[in-house]
């Protein structure tokens, strides 16, 4: 079957999805921007004011990151891709978890916590085989480099081609966040109407916006649950059964 008439599963990932493996989420009562205040370490002000505190807070985030290992859910999507489904990954997250499992097309809207990037030039970004990023560490054009993560306050640059990618949706997949930050939450108004909707996160009761299906599981369970039935009939839909 041509790839364009394969079904096309688009997936949008948040930190959720890495919880279980180890990664801290956000906005958890014990998330990072509890013991981090963002205006502190995540914003181009803070870089200014005190770039060594922010290059130390995604030091410890690169930290997590490299003991970290896929989980089932990650893994899920991965072998759902192989079995040959058409599955786009789009993902708040800096990791590369889904990479790691072996998802194929991920997309990171707010960057990578493996790579650096010059400050003066966003298209000179550089990989972090080890180590971090140290004060006088400079690109090619002589700037300091900084994590290659999108700040608040700071344009989100591949916004659009994520919103061209969830617009071809035959069904959105949203796994693992609060929606609480904009543009990304705002990427669910892009899929055509037509295209089922599940949130798949403990909390999806209280945060799934009118007209989205939940599922109310942690995604270790969730996902791999649904990509089983998917991969049983070679279609995707939501079956009842899973609901609570
Ligand atoms: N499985 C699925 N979801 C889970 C699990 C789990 N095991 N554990 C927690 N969650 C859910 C929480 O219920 C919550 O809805 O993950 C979500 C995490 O929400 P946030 O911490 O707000 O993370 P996220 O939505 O990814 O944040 C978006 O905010 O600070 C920025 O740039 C950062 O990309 C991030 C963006």
């Amino acid at each position: 079957m041509a790839e364009a008439d394969r079904p096309h599963l688009v997936v949008l990932t948040g930190a959720g999805i890495s919880a279980e493996s180890g990664i801290q989420t956000f906005r958890a009562a014990d998330g990072l921007w509890a013991d981090h205040p963002i205006e502190a370490v995540a914003t181009p002000e803070a870089w200014h004011r005190d770039p060594e505190r922010v290059l130390r807070f995604y030091d410890a985030r690169r930290d997590q990151v490299r003991r970290a290992r896929p989980n089932a859910a990650h893994k899920a999507l991965a072998r759902l891709e192989k079995r040959g489904l058409r599955v786009s990954i789009v993902t708040q997250n800096i990791d590369d978890l889904h990479e790691r499992a072996g998802s194929r097309r991920v997309l990171h809207l707010h960057g990578e916590i493996l790579k650096a990037r010059s400050s003066v030039d966003p298209r000179l970004c550089y990989q972090l085989p080890r180590g971090g990023i140290r004060l006088g560490d400079v690109c090619d054009k002589g700037s300091q480099l900084r994590p290659d993560v999108v700040w608040f306050g700071e344009a989100v640059p591949r916004y659009a081609e994520a919103g061209e990618i969830v617009a071809e949706a035959d069904l959105l997949l949203v796994v693992g966040t609060s929606l609480a930050v904009m543009p990304a939450a705002a990427l669910l108004d892009q899929a055509p109407l037509e295209a089922p909707c599940v949130l798949v996160d403990p909390e999806a009761h209280d945060l799934a916006p009118p007209g989205v299906t939940r599922l109310a599981r942690p995604a270790r369970e969730g996902v791999p649950a649904l990509v089983r039935h998917w991969q049983r009939e070679g279609r995707l839909w939501v079956p009842e059964t899973l609901l609570d």
